[in-house]
């Protein structure tokens, strides 16, 4: 791993980034190795021999947060043994767990030489800077969470790390929409979408350098809204989330489209007909609901009601028939009645998810829900997950069950453990594995599902392969 940063491999310091929480965290840890690598830090797989460890945390729910504490003990250890050997470790707190308990890690763990929350890390070289400054090696704490004016997306340098087949693109960052349970209004700051033209231009680098699969990321990422992209001063309406997929379906080589997650209440028509119109945008959505009572989607602060959500997934469903539909459900909410719950249940049977994460109610610090009344007992709120995540469990088996005998493409993206193995993704989102006598990673397969495992499915090649692999897998094919 060494030699990435385009400096003599010898004299790289190496930068050690784990990451905890959603895919806008997986985003940020690369974009932070960019911001780190001038400073001449290449990414190892190695804590242990780190010069920087970063911990991009997460503090949706509290056994998120409380990790990274545990964590923080273990660096510790870490870091004296390196100091005995006479070498030293960057160690810093990035993400949700940085914005929203920068003092109190200040306070826990002292040796935590630099705090910067998830507005903030395109400021981390000068951060770097000031730890090393500090006269106490033990004490050096810097802290930087700040809701800067300007926006990191405007100073993060060109990757050096190359994207991945299947790779990220942030679109939108933060929340408006307050919903009484969560954390990332606060952490992760106001609504903001970047600018058509960054966005254009960074999927059309990933491209050039390899991508053929963008998933667009954001808290809330269909409230994306952005000017046209020739003339800020057309008059014409802001773009939304449907209209911006539609022009990157445009770009040469880039062939599937996802985006995640996404509210309800920004479900426009402009979007919804994109899933029937675009073909390169994916047949699965993840569109969390949440609960499928309407008392608590309104103490939820959630602002549209089951039936609204059922309405929009029967739209989505006239526009493209194949959409498969994931979810997330919050269990034992305040106040939550078992009557409450069973309309869960009633949601889920009715409209039928291919997979669905569930949680229980985790009540956040300063969140207004964790002041609520009637909070639900834990063993209640154990037994009524269990109950969801069976249903949730049966659907998906259903799902996959279906997909035997079919013939599905498949974005090979890995491979796997043994030689001759390899994984990919079909357009659902499942993972799908495949031998092969020729290595077809970065291609897109035809692919016969031939065997269905709980979270995977099994298939053979039926077809040649399409793309720059794939190109010589074709001849040897049909030699
Ligand atoms: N922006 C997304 C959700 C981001 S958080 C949306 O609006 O849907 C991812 C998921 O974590 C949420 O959908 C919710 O199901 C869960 N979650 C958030 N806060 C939680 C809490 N306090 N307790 C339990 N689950 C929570
Ligand atoms: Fe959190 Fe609600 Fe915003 Fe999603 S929409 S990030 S759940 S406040
Ligand atoms: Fe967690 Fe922050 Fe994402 S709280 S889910 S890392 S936005």
């Amino acid at each position: 791993m060494t030699g990435k940063a385009g400096c003599d491999p010898t004299l790289a310091k190496r930068l050690f980034i784990k990451t905890y929480g959603c895919q806008m965290n997986v985003y940020d840890s690369a974009r932070m190795a960019d911001v780190l690598a001038p400073l001449g830090y290449a990414p190892t797989d190695a804590p242990e021999s780190a010069d920087m460890v970063v911990l991009n945390t997460c503090h949706i729910r509290e056994k998120a947060s409380e990790k990274v504490f545990s964590e923080l003990g273990r660096l510790k250890n870490l870091r004296r043994d390196r100091r005995d050997a006479g070498a030293d470790m960057i160690i810093a707190v990035a993400g949700c767990v940085a914005q929203a308990e920068g003092a109190e890690i200040q306070r826990r763990a002292p040796h935590v030489d630099i705090v910067v929350g998830p507005q903030a890390y395109h400021r981390l070289p000068e951060l770097v800077a000031r730890a090393e400054r500090a006269a106490d090696p033990d004490r050096r704490g810097v802290m930087n969470t700040d809701f800067p004016v300007e926006s990191k997306f405007d100073f993060l340098p060109e990757s050096v790390t190359p994207p991945g087949v299947s790779a990220f693109l942030s679109v939108q960052e933060g929340c408006d929409k307050f919903c009484t349970f969560c954390v990332v209004p606060y952490t992760r700051g106001a609504e903001f979408s970047r600018p058509f033209a960054a966005i254009e231009a960074e999927a059309r680098r990933l491209v050039e350098r390899g991508t053929r699969e963008i998933t667009l990321l954001g808290q809330n990422v269909n409230a994306w809204h952005g000017v046209t992209p020739n003339d800020e001063n057309s008059g014409e309406e802001p773009w939304g989330l449907g209209r911006l997929i539609r022009h990157l379906a445009r770009i040469d080589g880039l062939e599937r489209i996802r985006y995640t997650t996404s509210h309800p209440r920004d479900m426009d028509d402009a979007l919804i007909e994109a899933h029937g119109a675009e073909p390169k945008l994916m047949p699965f959505l993840h569109l969390p609901v949440q609960s499928g009572s309407d008392r608590v989607l309104a103490a939820m602060n959630r602002q549209h009601t089951a039936a609204d959500y059922r309405a929009i997934i029967a739209k989505l469903r006239n526009a493209r028939p194949d959409l498969a539909l994931s979810s997330d459900f919050i269990v034992g909410f305040p106040g939550e009645s078992e009557t409450d719950f069973q309309a869960t249940l009633d949601l889920i049977e009715q409209v039928v998810f291919a997979q669905a994460y569930s949680f229980k109610y985790s009540a956040r610090p300063g969140t207004p829900a964790a002041a609520m009344p009637d909070q639900v007992p834990e063993p209640v709120k154990a037994e009524r997950l269990a109950r969801v995540q069976a249903l949730i469990a049966r659907q998906q088996v259903a799902f996959n069950n279906a997909m035997r005998g079919r013939e599905v493409d498949v974005l090979v993206d890995r491979r796997g453990r043994y030689p001759g193995q390899f994984g990919g993704r079909s357009p659902w989102l499942q993972a799908v594995h495949l031998a092969a006598d020729f290595d077809p990673t970065n291609s897109i397969l035809r692919v016969e599902i031939v065997d269905v495992h709980p979270n995977s499915l099994a298939g053979r090649i039926v077809d040649s392969p399409r793309g720059r692999s794939g190109v010589r897998a074709a001849e040897r094919l049909s030699a």
